[in-house]
Order: C-alpha cells, then structure tokens, then sequence
C-alpha cells in the first residue's frame, strides 16, 4: 500500500469520526437530562484523567525532546573526537588578540572568547566569507564556542557587533590546515 493512499484512509476515518460525533450531539441535543449530578460527577472524573495524561504526555515529550539539545550533541562530538584545540580570543577597541593562528582541519577547536573593553561580537568566516561560528565578545566572561573545521584555508574572526568608530577594523586571521 502506497504511503499516500494510508494517509488518504487515515484522514478519511478521522473525518468520519469527527462526523458521527457531530450527528450523535445532534441526535441527543433534543434529550433533556433529568439528574445532572451523576453526568457532572462523570465529567469531572473523565477531566482529572485527562489531566493526568496530558501530563504524561507532555512531560515525556519535553525530557524526549530536551535529550538532544545541541549543546549536548556538541559534546558528545568532542567526546569522539578527543580533546580540542584551544584558542583564546580578546576583543579591543579595535583589533582582535588570537591566542594561535594556526589550527588542525578536522579536529575540534574550542574558541575561549571574551573582552577587554567594551561588547564585541565574534564572528568566524570561512574562505567564502560565510558565517560559520560565532558568539558574543563580553568583558568579564569568557563564551565557549566549539567547531570544527572541515576545510583548509585562511579562516577570518570579524566584529559583528557595533562598538565604535573602528568596529570595521576588527579582523583578525588564522589558517586551517593538516599540522
Ligand atoms: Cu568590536 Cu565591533
């Protein structure tokens, strides 16, 4: 059976649900209902289950979807991959301190990112000038941005935060290649 013809069947019975529910409250609209009591009871019991489904549904779906959190998934890739290169980067009005200039392709560089002044932004490009890491400069913390590089070439940190006069002279360089 073709995938499309059991989505076909699937909502072709949903809709028929959906349809004979409408006509059994049309059928029974008519009724009246003596004694309410033992239908409020009813309902208010039918109400404390589905409460507690939904919890359980809901819950179980955020711890499932919480599990692969990227930063876990980032972790787990440095575990593979044994301990990364470090890099310390400082960001001043206006030029950025690259503690290394030189990384190996294909195995994980940890970036230790922050300031000496003011908030700058940490922008790492590949040789096509495309964006591919980044976090915030900030003085007083350091942000932690792990990525591997997969190809060889001068890589380029730009500012990508405005913070003066000389924002746009912050440049800094470094080379991705087998060491
Ligand atoms: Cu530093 Cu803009």
């Amino acid at each position: 059976m073709s995938q499309h013809y059991a989505v076909w069947l699937t909502s072709l019975a949903l809709m028929a649900c959906v349809a004979s529910g409408f006509i059994f409250v049309a059928l029974n609209s008519g009724r009246r209902e003596e004694n309410y009591a033992p239908l409020a009871k009813h309902a208010y019991r039918l109400r404390t289950k589905l409460f507690w489904v939904l919890v359980l549904v809901f819950g179980s779906a955020m711890i499932y979807t919480l599990r692969d959190l990227p930063y876990d998934a980032v972790s787990r890739d440095m575990n593979n991959a044994g301990p990364p290169q470090v890099v310390a980067a400082t960001g001043y009005q206006w030029r950025w301190e690259l503690s290394h200039d030189r990384v190996a392709k294909g195995q994980p560089v940890e970036f230790r990112v922050t300031s000496a002044d003011v908030n700058h932004g940490f922008g790492i490009y590949d040789t096509e000038m495309h964006l591919v890491a980044q976090t915030q400069a900030m003085p007083g913390y350091t942000n932690v941005i792990r990525h591997t590089f997969d190809k060889e070439g001068t890589y380029k940190v730009l500012c990508l935060e405005y913070c003066g006069v000389a924002h746009h002279n912050m440049v800094a360089e470094f080379q991705v290649s087998d060491l």
